[in-house]
């Protein structure tokens, strides 16, 4: 590993001529100046982790360095200085998502653990034959703790499908809504298509029959502007480490109404109200679903992160990710050896694809030797590769911080690692 200074050089604009100084957001990356391979490092693989900005290094340094202790049950100053930066960093959540209040911000480790805290509390008073919906462009996240009340309680899984494009078919979709349905639970954004689906139709569809609705925004939380109140959702799932903040934390966003209906899922300190040796009674929300000591540094992280996103104007940052993809997909064009999946109209900075005669690992691998990093494989989504007909693909996924000189080299890159097969 070879550390580099960050390149200044034959800079381009956003490639879609907009306001957004990708360059200026690059340089608060301080691993983005890094060479791997001898080469500038290219990282594409945001879609699976996004890279951290200075601002949260810092903010996750200066809290275990400054002002550190376990939160809520303090009397000291260490206690209430943490209590406070964790809370707040709640706060900040709650304003990202345009949430009605902090109270309907759950921290959990990850958008996989938010997914699986509601299907155990829903699955508590699921029936044998009870209908839950899904798509086929489900990450595994938010397909297994579906399958799981499938094995444990009877529940029927359905598929809404997928179209050739990447869309969702909504039609097929709204006909397998039926008086049974008791969950909806659908990506805001596909992480392998890049398709962004009409959540707040699905939202007011699915509750006209009835059914709660999950919306998984581990991808559409970085990519899109999502307002909580507007799309009309009963929860809201977002993950820290996609969103340039770190590990181990991530939310979930409920109405109130929905939180409530939700029994504990973990016990332990910190969620309860009472413990008498022969009863207990529980929190209400958000403490309810807390228990134990939280990820308080990542929350701290995660409130950093979020704070210094929303310093950017996010359709600016939008039309620049989005830019950047059909800079990409524009020199793409006509290439008879690439299949790429996923075109649906509107889609996100992600350009998943084939290539003839040679398999994704093999491409993924070649272009590393260039410094460009993309993601390969079946990216936990194995109904959806099924569905598009391929094993496997290779995955490169844009953020605020990628330029057009990225999109170059991973297009030169591509047509090089093409070139060991032919
Ligand atoms: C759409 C989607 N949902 C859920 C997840 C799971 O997120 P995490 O692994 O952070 O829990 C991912 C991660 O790749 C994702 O892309």
């Amino acid at each position: 590993m070879t550390a580099a200074a960050p390149s200044t050089a034959s800079r381009s604009p956003s490639p879609d001529g907009g306001g957004f100084d990708a360059h200026a957001a690059r340089a608060q990356f301080p691993i983005l100046s890094r060479t791997v391979n001898g080469r500038p490092l290219v990282y594409l693989d945001s879609a699976a982790s996004a890279q951290k900005p200075q601002a949260v290094i810092e903010a996750m340094t200066s809290a275990m360095s400054g002002s550190y202790a376990n939160v809520h049950r303090g009397l000291h100053t260490l206690a209430n200085e943490t209590t406070e930066a964790f809370e707040g960093a709640r706060a900040t959540v709650a304003r990202f998502l345009n949430a009605e209040a902090e109270t309907n911000i759950v921290f959990t480790k990850g958008g996989t653990e938010a997914i699986n805290l509601v299907a155990a509390g829903v699955g508590q008073s699921i029936q044998p034959g009870d209908e839950i919906i899904v798509s086929q462009m489900e990450h595994h996240s938010n397909i297994v703790p579906w399958h799981m009340l499938r094995e444990r309680c009877g529940a029927v899984l359905k598929w809404a499908p997928v179209r050739d494009d990447g869309s969702l078919d909504m039609a097929a979709f709204e006909a397998l809504l039926t008086e049974r349905t008791k969950v909806v639970a659908v990506t805001h954004m596909s992480n392998v298509l890049g398709t962004i689906n009409p959540i707040a139709e699905i939202s007011a569809k699915a509750h006209k029959a009835g059914a709660r609705v999950l919306i998984d925004g581990c991808q559409g939380a970085v990519h899109c502007a999502p307002d909580v109140q507007a799309i009309g959702c009963d929860w809201y799932v977002l993950t820290g480490h996609k969103l340039y903040g770190p590990t181990g934390i991530g939310a979930l966003y409920g109405t109130a109404e929905a939180l409530d209906s939700l029994p504990p899922w973990q016990g332990g300190g910190e969620m309860i109200e009472t413990v008498e040796q022969d009863r207990v009674t529980y929190a209400k929300p958000p403490r309810r679903f807390e228990a134990g000591t939280p990820p308080i540094l990542e929350a701290i992280g995660l409130g950093a992160a979020l704070d210094w996103l929303m310093g950017f104007d996010k359709a600016q940052v939008i039309a620049h990710e989005q830019a950047l993809y059909a800079h990409a997909r524009a020199r793409l064009d006509g290439f008879d050896w690439l299949r790429v999946l996923g075109e649906a109209e509107g889609k996100g900075a992600i350009l998943t694809f084939t290539v003839d005669g040679a398999h994704a690992h093999d491409i993924a691998q070649i272009m590393d030797r260039y410094g460009v990093a993309v993601r390969a494989g079946l990216h936990c989504a194995e109904p959806l590769a099924k569905r598009m007909g391929v094993t496997s693909s290779a995955r490169a996924s844009f953020a605020l911080y990628n330029t057009t000189e990225d999109a170059d080299a991973f297009v030169d890159a591509l047509i090089k690692a093409r070139e060991f097969f032919i």
